[in-house]
């Protein structure tokens, strides 16, 4: 059964033959049509859902956590993506691993908070205890001849890249996390997360297919309209659409933007800032760039002033600039002088999907002291309540009988397009491999 592009088939039992849902799935995938956005049914379908999180987010790197979430060691920090749970932990010698948080006795979840602090790890129902190497230390009751060394809690791949915390589900994760590695330490180094913390954290859970979020979050075609608190700071120009390298067309303004960016590039330099573009090299995963704010704006509120007085670690005066990244398949992140921020996409259901996003500080600022938490955060307070509204009503759009893909901008949606690419490319190879 194939579906036509616009056209939905719309089934409510999840529990639907695999093969068909494959075949459904790929037959939506094929159906897309490039420079456009994606069938309905990818959005809406609970076949779409599961395939996702199958061949997406079970092979892919995804972004999960960061290092601020598990400062010291013993504490944890849960990830729930679909079925799965993933606690990542700080060891005592300050690395951080990530376990399925599955008893190896009977299978319970293990750790039910979001995050805590523990010197074991123990199951609350038969206390089987594991230490924070994921090492199976005592079960009781278990007779004396029992091996315990088996019982390993089972590893999940995980990599820190300059304080970000990716996760990955496979078995064999793609390679690509060396390169992201070398690509964006030099970037991430600059604003040291081992010492910051988080100073607030929003969860938003949007009536909206995830990659409708992610998609909106690739363009800023809807600022204008949308984002008057984002828009005092931040330009709208900076999603790459119209800059040298990018052979697509461009809008006026875009001149006046990639002229100010050369400006401020020997600034950069001199002050040890990296600040090439980095575009989803090979067609991988990640984007990131230095931003300039909008006049002499160093931060993302309502005046564009600080919200934190304590400044990032290397950073000895307010600077000017904003270091965007962009994550394939689910965050994206703003790193200033004064404050960090980091937006994490978790897929709940076909329809639905959960927001998290940390504001960040240095370790040592004093909440009403050096910052207050309602101005670091209003202006992206603003912008996600926004953002939740656009999605949901691309959503409830994307599910009429009417819907039929449109035509992407091809001066402000090329990121858009990106995204899509890689989506279709990986949920394709995803199904592949499970031999569909
Ligand atoms: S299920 Fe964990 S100890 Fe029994
Ligand atoms: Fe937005």
């Amino acid at each position: 059964m194939r579906a036509r592009p616009g056209r939905h088939l719309r089934l409510e039992s999840a529990s639907v033959d695999r093969g068909d849902a494959a075949a459904l799935y790929r037959g939506w995938l094929d159906a897309r049509e490039r420079g456009h956005g994606l069938p309905g049914p990818l959005y809406t379908a609970p076949e779409a859902f599961v395939l996702d999180l199958e061949a997406v987010f079970r092979r892919q790197w995804f972004y999960a956590a960061t290092v601020c979430d598990v400062r010291e060691p013993g504490d944890f920090y849960v990830v729930n993506v679909g079925t799965d749970s993933i606690v990542i932990v700080r060891e005592e010698d300050g690395g951080v691993q990530a376990f399925h948080n599955v008893c190896r006795h009977r299978g319970s979840r293990i750790c039910n908070e979001v995050r805590g602090g523990v010197a074991n790890i123990v199951c609350p129902y038969h206390q089987w205890t594991y230490g924070l190497d994921g090492r199976l230390l005592h079960a009781p009751s278990m007779g004396a001849s029992f091996d315990p060394s088996p019982y390993r809690l089972a590893p999940v791949q995980c990599r820190v890249i300059g304080g970000l915390i990716f996760l990955c589900l496979s078995d064999e994760p793609p390679a690509s996390i060396e390169r992201a590695t070398q690509d964006l330490m030099p970037y991430l180094a600059t604003y040291r997360l081992d010492k910051l913390k988080i100073a607030a954290e929003v969860e938003i859970v949007a009536n909206a297919n995830w990659k409708l979020i992610m998609e909106n979050n690739r363009e800023c075609y809807h600022c204008d309209a949308n984002h008057p608190e984002l828009l005092v700071a931040l330009h709208a120009y900076g999603f790459g659409y119209g800059l040298p390298e990018n052979e697509g067309a461009a809008a006026p303004q875009d001149a006046e933007f990639a002229a100010l960016i050369e400006k401020r590039r020997a600034a950069w330099a001199a002050a040890g800032l990296p600040h090439d573009l980095i575009e989803f090299p090979d067609g991988l995963w990640y984007r990131t760039t230095r931003l300039p704010l909008v006049g002499d704006a160093s931060s993302m509120t309502m005046d564009g002033r600080p919200a934190c007085s304590k400044l990032l670690h290397a950073f000895a005066s307010p600077d000017t600039s904003d270091l965007s990244l962009w994550t394939h398949p689910n965050s994206w992140h703003h790193f200033m002088s004064d404050h960090a921020m980091t937006f994490r996409v978790i897929p709940l259901s076909a329809t639905q999907s959960r927001v998290t996003t940390k504001w960040l500080v240095h370790e040592d600022a004093v909440e009403g002291v050096d910052y207050d938490v309602a101005n670091l955060t209003r202006v992206w307070d603003a912008t996600n309540r926004q953002d939740k509204q656009l999605a949901e009503w691309a959503q409830a759009g994307v599910a009429s009988s009417a819907f039929v893909p449109g035509p992407l901008s091809p001066e402000t949606e090329d990121m858009v397009v990106n995204f899509i690419d890689w989506y279709v490319k990986v949920a394709r190879e995803g199904l592949a491999v499970d031999g569909h």
